[in-house]
């Protein structure tokens, strides 16, 4: 691990970086702790994760790693995710024949009732690493992810996921009161001193029709009183997506009553990536930051540690390469100027 400045002491936000139990062992490990404040589980919390071939909930080996890493470095883990349309057991959405459940009371009463065990079963097995906000390393989840709709044809601007088929709009406040419950239960207003930060989470809110269903559906939740704390930014950028951008949907959410955060960048290079690319990409970097500076955020995340783990590994979007070593992108971020 090189002799360099850790980048989390040049930024004052906390930087977290999505990892999995490969990165909680030797030089990655290494790595994470001297430049990051905060995990994100990659695909580990992901609901499928949880469960066995039998259906029953059990903690995976990967989750029990990145926790007791998280617990004996003293790192802050950022919990992703519980309700999504993706990597979530089939079953879920079906009845004991295997037939989709039908979007008729019985339904919706066996696909909450999935969900709130779901939710409760995971915030259970955490919270035998600590009281939340007592010593617990969870300081945030995202409780759903990906829910706002990619085109605009439909007037809620929602995905037409299995959730929304059977559920409607209600899954979104349901899986926040049942995470509320899980996690903050003394902790009955949103604001600023709750121990876990309920944030919804999505990408493309840098874009402008995404970005109007995304800050529209918010809008609906606060409206209706729904215990959400954040707004995520994914940000999986690539290197035509327009600075300004970045900084026009920070300051679009900057008025509602919640945190934001940005929860998974990278910036993709088009393939075959030349040199030239990896350092235009450094000074893409430069500039994210420095609007990411000027914002109050509760983190920063990128996803991944190295290009070579990345789920884009192909277009180099990280910061640090396959041998662990900084990227300009690494200069980028923490020697601006
Ligand atoms: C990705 C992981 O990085 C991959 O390893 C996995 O195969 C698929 O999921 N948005 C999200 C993340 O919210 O959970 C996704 O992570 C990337 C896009």
């Amino acid at each position: 691990v090189e002799d360099i400045t850790p980048i989390k002491d040049t930024l004052d936000v906390p930087f977290g970086v999505a990892i999995d139990s490969r990165e909680t062992v030797g030089n990655p490990a290494k790595l994470v702790l001297k430049h990051f404040d905060q995990i994100t589980p990659e695909n580990h919390f992901k609901p499928e994760a949880w469960y066995d071939e039998d259906r029953n909930f059990r903690p995976n080996s990967e989750a029990i790693a990145l926790m007791d890493f998280a617990r004996d470095n003293d790192v802050r883990v950022y919990g992703h995710t519980l309700l999504w349309y993706a990597q979530t057991p089939d079953w879920f959405f079906q009845d004991d024949a295997g037939n989709p459940l039908p979007a008729d009371a019985t339904g919706k009463a066996v696909l909450t009732q999935r969900l709130k065990d779901h939710i409760n079963k995971v915030a259970a097995w955490l919270a035998t690493y600590g009281e939340f906000g007592g010593g617990n390393p969870i300081v945030a989840f995202d409780v759903v992810n990906e829910v706002v709709a990619d085109t605009p044809e439909n007037a809620d601007g929602l995905r037409r996921s299995e959730y929304f088929r059977i559920l409607g709009e209600d899954h979104i406040d349901l899986a926040f009161q049942f995470a509320n419950q899980a996690f903050n239960v003394d902790h009955a207003a949103s604001g600023a001193n709750r121990p876990v930060k309920l944030f919804i989470n999505d990408y493309n809110s840098e874009q402008s029709g995404k970005q109007d269903r995304y800050y529209a559906l918010v809008q609906r939740m606060l409206s209706r009183g729904v215990k959400v704390d954040g707004v995520g930014h994914q940000m999986h950028l690539s290197m035509t997506s327009p600075i300004s951008s970045l900084d026009g949907a920070l300051d679009r959410f900057a008025d509602l009553p919640v945190v934001q955060a940005v929860t998974e960048l990278d910036v993709t290079l088009a393939t075959p990536v030349t040199q030239a690319q990896i350092i235009d990409q450094g000074y893409f970097y430069r500039d994210a930051f420095k609007i990411f500076r000027e914002h109050d955020l509760f983190s920063v995340t990128v996803w991944g540690l190295t290009d070579t783990r990345s789920w884009r590994a192909e277009q180099s979007p990280l910061v640090f390469d396959g041998q662990l070593q900084a990227k300009p992108a690494y200069y980028g971020i923490a020697d601006p100027e």
